[in-house]
């Protein structure tokens, strides 16, 4: 009797051990909250009015919707962070409703000088150019002096030269030139300096445009382009395409800015809120609103972000801000105003 009893406990208690063995590997390979990919964009914060006209609206939400599905298909298909961040880049460049590549804004002398970076967060690599005026996607020629070269930064004619050793596709200066943006320009240089009220009444967007995204093999990358400020002086760089500043990514979390570039990079703003996230131990969402509220003042500049586990945040301090995010739990958010 003794010994039967003493069998069946055994075996009760072996079938309840091989449930929680199960139960526990389960939880771990499983982990509900994790997203397999996620992707976060800009086209510029700014100061756009909700007045905006209706086809113009269309337009934006459009191009949004646009670059978002083509960073989503190559996530899904389980295709590189790196690929989603350049192709969805490019397309923005293309577009001329953003200020990078092509429809991007006027230097006070009256060219288009561009931008741009992109950076690796597992491999802590980056690529940077700054001052191109014949390159069709500065993103990708980022992308090869990441791949392809010694160094991290090209400025100028260095970076031209740079080009000429590699297949990126050169356009004529005249490509980028949009006369929207012109006009833009002859009102500026009517104006003086970089006045953020003179800025906002005539409501000139701070554009640029940036993406950022985590892939199923848990690659996180952070890509950035534009064309700079309105009237920008001989040789300004701005944020963009300093690693840190307007475009940073670690093995946490991937960064891109948008907004007033001199504010972005005195506060060393991307890499400011990996480092709040890294040392204090917190979540994306708090250390976005660190950098936003309590390191920027108000009215100067927009974040994308997305972390390791596939979370994504977007804010801005200026109003408005063209965006776009989604990951693969099925969260997809198309905005451009707080609400
Ligand atoms: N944030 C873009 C620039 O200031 O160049």
């Amino acid at each position: 009797m003794f010994a039967t009893n003493h069998k069946a406990m055994k075996t009760i208690l072996s079938f309840l051990l091989l449930i929680f063995t199960a139960t526990l590997s389960t939880d771990i390979q499983a982990q509900p909250d994790k997203k397999e990919w996620a992707i976060a964009l800009h086209g510029g914060a700014g100061f756009v009015s909700k007045d905006m006209p209706e086809e113009r609206k269309k337009a934006y939400y459009a191009a949004l919707e646009e670059a978002l599905a083509i960073g989503e298909e190559i996530l899904k298909n389980g295709g590189s962070a790196l690929d989603a961040v350049e192709q969805t880049i490019k397309y923005l460049e293309d577009n001329e409703l953003f200020n990078a590549g092509r429809g991007s804004v006027f230097t006070a002398e009256g060219k288009n000088e561009l931008d741009a970076a992109i950076m690796d967060g597992k491999a802590l690599n980056a690529g940077a150019i700054t001052g191109v005026t014949t390159v069709k996607n500065p993103i990708s020629l980022a992308r090869k002096v990441m791949e392809e070269s010694r160094h991290v930064f090209f400025a100028g004619n260095g970076a031209e030269k740079f080009a000429d050793e590699t297949d990126v596709e050169r356009v004529d200066t005249e490509y980028f030139k949009i006369q929207r943006r012109y006009d833009e320009w002859k009102r500026a240089n009517k104006q003086t300096g970089y006045n953020l009220e003179k800025l906002e009444n005539n409501s000139w967007k701070m554009g640029t445009v940036g993406c950022v995204a985590l892939d199923k093999d848990g690659n996180l990358i952070a890509g950035t382009s534009t064309g700079g400020m309105t009237n920008k002086k001989y040789g300004r760089v701005g944020d963009v395409p300093i690693i840190g500043s307007g475009t940073y990514a670690n093995d946490m979390v991937a960064v891109s800015a948008t907004g007033w570039g001199e504010r972005i990079m005195l506060n060393v703003s991307a890499h400011t809120l990996a480092a709040y996230m890294k040392y204090t131990n917190s979540d994306l969402k708090s250390s976005m609103d660190y950098l936003v509220d309590e390191v920027l003042n108000p009215k100067e500049a927009g974040f994308i972000a997305v972390d390791k586990h596939g979370n994504f945040s977007m804010r801005t301090n200026t109003g408005s801000m063209f965006r776009a995010a989604s990951n693969s739990n099925g969260k997809r958010v198309v905005a451009i105003w707080e609400d």
